[in-house]
């Protein structure tokens, strides 16, 4: 497939009804998921292991062809914002929603996580209720923010240390009290790779009028997650990693109750009901996810998402988290017989789609030697090498990887 065959400024309703992978691959896949066939769409796993989609998914072929049919439409049409970028940006993001369980106008795109963080944490109120809960398994930025916040004396932060790699509900039980405005955690560690009890955590802080923000970006793609279920007040999430898009869009869920009552102050033009209208006296909030966006976003990783989001949602989340979960339990079981302990706790329910094996010596060196050297290519972070399965991971993978571990002794043993 080159791309050439794709049809340009593509009708919004086409773009709408999930037709964007529509023909082949839709069809091979069908309702049972046909694995060979999903991994023949990535071309770089016909030579390499791919094991780093907790950095950066591979590209799949129906996101090339979206990413081309972007090129296609600005070398044709110059600037088609109202007759398909635009359409398409909402797209993604009711396929996003989709996947999540929420109302598709509950979802708002922004730069990045970080951006979307910024955005929230700009609507909050924190004069009443001063706290905000965290722990160190989050992502840099997550503290950051949290921490330029508290230095300019807007929030009281209370930064909870992990226990052997686990956050004990019971720790985060203690920290949740009246004066606590929001929780954030992770649906899954970017550090220890394990699952964190967020639909527990979301309920802690409810019981106590505090808000639960999940940042989904380690697990959505892999893990299902229905806001339905885990009760988040806001699900903020990348889409270059499992999501298998590439760097340049966030997506944000805002329960629908709670978006309609917050405004933003890091905020921009579309973010507005009338985006092309200047407010003077008090500015015109957009309903829903619409009111965190800021500015032009970007329409070419726009596109990636579209089309990675159509690939997954036409596999469902239940086929794509089962097989993961099994491979990644089959990958612990093989350390664990060689006395290799992963960082995070690997116990039912919190297991997570990588895996974070301790290593000798420099991880990084260990990346680029086993990218260079044996073509499996893995993710290293902090002190240890990261394994990160998804679906179109094969058995295979799983003991090509233990046999390497096996062969150049780079796992801490215990
Ligand atoms: C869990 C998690 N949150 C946030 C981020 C940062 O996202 P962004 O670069 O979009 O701000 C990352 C990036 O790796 C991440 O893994």
């Amino acid at each position: 497939m080159d791309g050439t065959d794709v049809p340009m400024l593509v009708p919004a309703e086409h773009l709408t009804s999930g037709r964007v992978l529509e023909g082949r691959h839709a069809a091979q896949l069908g309702a049972e998921p046909d694995w060979d066939t999903f991994r023949a769409l990535f071309p770089l796993l016909r030579t390499d292991r791919y094991l780093a989609a907790c950095s950066q998914g591979p590209l799949a072929t129906p996101v090339e062809v979206a990413v081309r049919r972007f090129m296609d439409s600005w070398r044709t049409w110059g600037n088609p914002w109202e007759a398909e970028w635009m359409p398409l940006v909402r797209t993604a993001a009711a396929k996003f929603a989709h996947l999540i369980g929420a109302p598709p106008e509950s979802v708002g795109t922004t730069a990045s996580v970080s951006a979307a963080l910024a955005t929230v944490l700009s609507a909050l109120d924190f004069r009443e209720r001063r706290k905000v809960v965290v722990s160190t398994l989050e992502f840099p930025s997550v503290l950051d923010i949290l921490v330029a916040l508290r230095d300019a004396g807007r929030i009281e932060l209370d930064v909870l240390e992990p226990v052997a790699g686990d956050l004990p509900l019971s720790l985060v039980d203690r920290a949740i009290d009246e004066q606590t405005a929001l929780v954030c955690v992770s649906s899954v560690s970017y550090r220890s790779g394990s699952q964190l009890p967020v639909r527990e955590i979301a309920d802690l802080a409810h019981e106590r009028g505090a808000l639960c923000l999940v940042d989904a970006y380690q697990s959505l793609g892999a893990l299902k997650l229905d806001v339905a279920d885990v009760r988040a007040d806001v699900v903020v999430s990348g889409t270059l990693k499992y999501l298998l898009g590439t760097p340049g869009v966030a997506l944000l869920y805002a329960r629908p109750e709670l978006a309609a009552a917050l405004e933003p102050t890091a905020t921009g033009w579309r973010a507005q009901s009338d985006p092309f209208s200047v407010r003077l006296d008090r500015l015109d909030y957009a309903d829903g996810g619409a009111r965190f966006e800021a500015g032009t976003p970007s329409i070419i990783a726009c596109y990636a998402a579209d089309a990675a989001l159509e690939l997954l949602l036409t596999i469902g989340s239940t086929a794509i988290e089962g097989r993961i979960l099994r491979l990644a339990r089959a990958f612990v079981e093989g350390l664990q017989a060689r006395g290799v302990v992963p960082l995070g706790p690997t116990g039912p329910g919190q297991l997570g789609p990588m895996v974070a094996v301790p290593v000798r010596g420099d991880p990084y060196e260990w990346q680029y030697r086993l990218a260079r050297e044996e073509r499996v290519i893995t993710s290293a972070r902090g002190k240890a090498l990261r394994f990160a399965f998804h679906c179109y991971s094969t058995p295979d993978d799983v003991e090509a990887c233990l046999d390497i571990l096996d062969r150049t002794q780079c796992a801490i043993r215990a």
